[in-house]
């Protein structure tokens, strides 16, 4: 292994009920509650009422932000900060997925910070050496894993760039994660979110070291998982065995525990915030039309892994192939199960212009962690493979 220093400040309550039974006690020390959320999915699944007759039980004063979109912009951070700020604001609870996570991560900065957090923290690192504004979330879908991490991925629509930072001081206090809240769910939704979290863990995966190691063991157990719940979650959504699964694997996946040790590559993910930031895709939907095409620019430089990958998860036996033949059935296995999950398989259907790719694939940022290291031009021929 790789040395590494391990910490993870999140609390987690995770299992039916668990908003009921710790909300409360989690909000005590703050008097006015910023309640953030998205687009009001969950106004219709009862999980506002639930959250607001607590607070409201608890004397709280509530003030609300809404919503906030998919692919959070920095502009919505502002609102959100101002309103903390104008309100005096003791704590944050996001209600929601990624979008609202993230967001009201930048929103804890911002509130706290007299100087612009995109310049200060989101442009190029920062040093947090002030309070943010406490955090707590709630989970309503399982996908970013957002709620165990420092993470935050914003949109500067003006500079069209969408990027993420991850500071330990924005990991949430506590995240309440109940998985019948997930129940509601759009299944597109829940299928582009389970991508998403066999996204994080083959980035991570498919990283050096290839030596024995825990984490990549760990991997393949959470990604077989992930297979297997997210086709049980599919065939019936209210399966509690799967959702629950299926949620623990996403906070698994992005919880620091499996990149101990691991260089990570994330260039999928550098390559997907970018079609986003010029076409407001789906994230999980970005991700599966690129990573196939990307592991088959990459394979021949990580060979060992692909080869694990196609024998340890998916199950396919090296009879008589070679090594090379092995690692690419293995790839075909997942662009099998992308095609099953009714997944997008090229750019156009994301809405991305052929004359935009050259300026997006400009605007990727380049991993260090890759097998492979990309150049803006091996990326603008993978955009090119995947287009239609
Ligand atoms: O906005 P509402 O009305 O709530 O609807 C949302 C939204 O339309 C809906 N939804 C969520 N819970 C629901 C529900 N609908 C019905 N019932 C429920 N229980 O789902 C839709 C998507 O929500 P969103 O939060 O946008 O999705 P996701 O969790 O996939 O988050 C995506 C964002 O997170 C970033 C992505 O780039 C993207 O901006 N990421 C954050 C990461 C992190 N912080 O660690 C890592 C990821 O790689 C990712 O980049
Ligand atoms: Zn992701």
């Amino acid at each position: 292994m790789n040395n590494f220093i391990f910490q993870n400040g999140t609390k987690v309550y995770f299992g039916k009920g668990c908003v009921k039974e710790y909300l409360a006690c989690l909000t005590r020390k703050a008097d006015t509650i910023l309640l953030a959320y998205g687009g009001g999915s969950i106004k219709h699944n009862g999980v506002y009422d639930e959250i607001t007759g607590i607070l409201k039980e608890a004397g709280k004063t509530i003030v609300e932000f809404s919503g906030i979109m998919s692919n959070p912009t920095y502009a919505k951070v502002q609102e959100g900060a101002k309103l903390a700020r104008d309100n005096h604001v003791d704590m944050i609870l996001a209600v929601g997925g990624g979008s609202t996570m993230d967001c009201c991560k930048a929103v804890s900065l911002a509130a706290q910070y007299g100087g612009d957090i995109w310049d200060d923290f989101w442009a190029r690192p920062g040093v947090i050496d002030f309070a943010p504004l406490p955090l707590g979330v709630v989970v309503t879908v399982a996908g970013t894993g957002s709620e165990c991490n420092g993470g935050a991925v914003i949109t500067h629509e003006e500079k069209k760039i969408k990027t993420g930072r991850d500071y330990p001081q924005l990991n949430p206090s506590f995240a309440l994660m109940d998985p019948t809240y997930t129940y509601s769910v759009p299944v597109k939704q829940m299928i582009s979110g389970g991508f998403d979290i066999l996204s994080h863990i083959m980035e991570t995966y498919f990283s050096e070291p290839n030596e024995d190691n825990v984490s990549d063991d760990i991997m393949e157990a959470l990604m077989k998982s992930v297979i297997r719940n997210l086709r049980a979650s599919i065939k019936n959504p209210e399966d509690y065995v799967a959702r629950s699964n299926l949620m623990w694997d996403s906070t698994m996946a992005e919880n620091r525990v499996i990149k101990m040790g691991k260089k990570c590559d994330f260039e999928c993910h550098n390559m997907e915030h970018q079609l986003g930031a010029y076409t407001n895709c789906n994230h999980g939907c970005g991700l599966a039309v690129l990573h196939p095409v990307y592991y088959r620019h990459i394979y021949k430089a990580g060979l060992p892994k692909f080869v694990r990958f196609a024998q340890n998860v998916w199950g396919i036996a090296q009879e008589g192939k070679t090594d090379e033949e092995l690692a690419l059935a293995g790839i075909d296995a997942l662009a099998d199960f992308i095609k099953e999950l009714g997944l997008p398989t090229t750019l156009k259907e994301l809405g991305a212009e052929k004359s935009q790719l050259n300026e997006i694939a400009d605007s990727c940022s380049i991993s260090q962690g890759s097998y492979k290291t990309m150049t803006h031009e091996e990326i603008l021929a993978i955009f090119q493979e995947c287009y239609e």
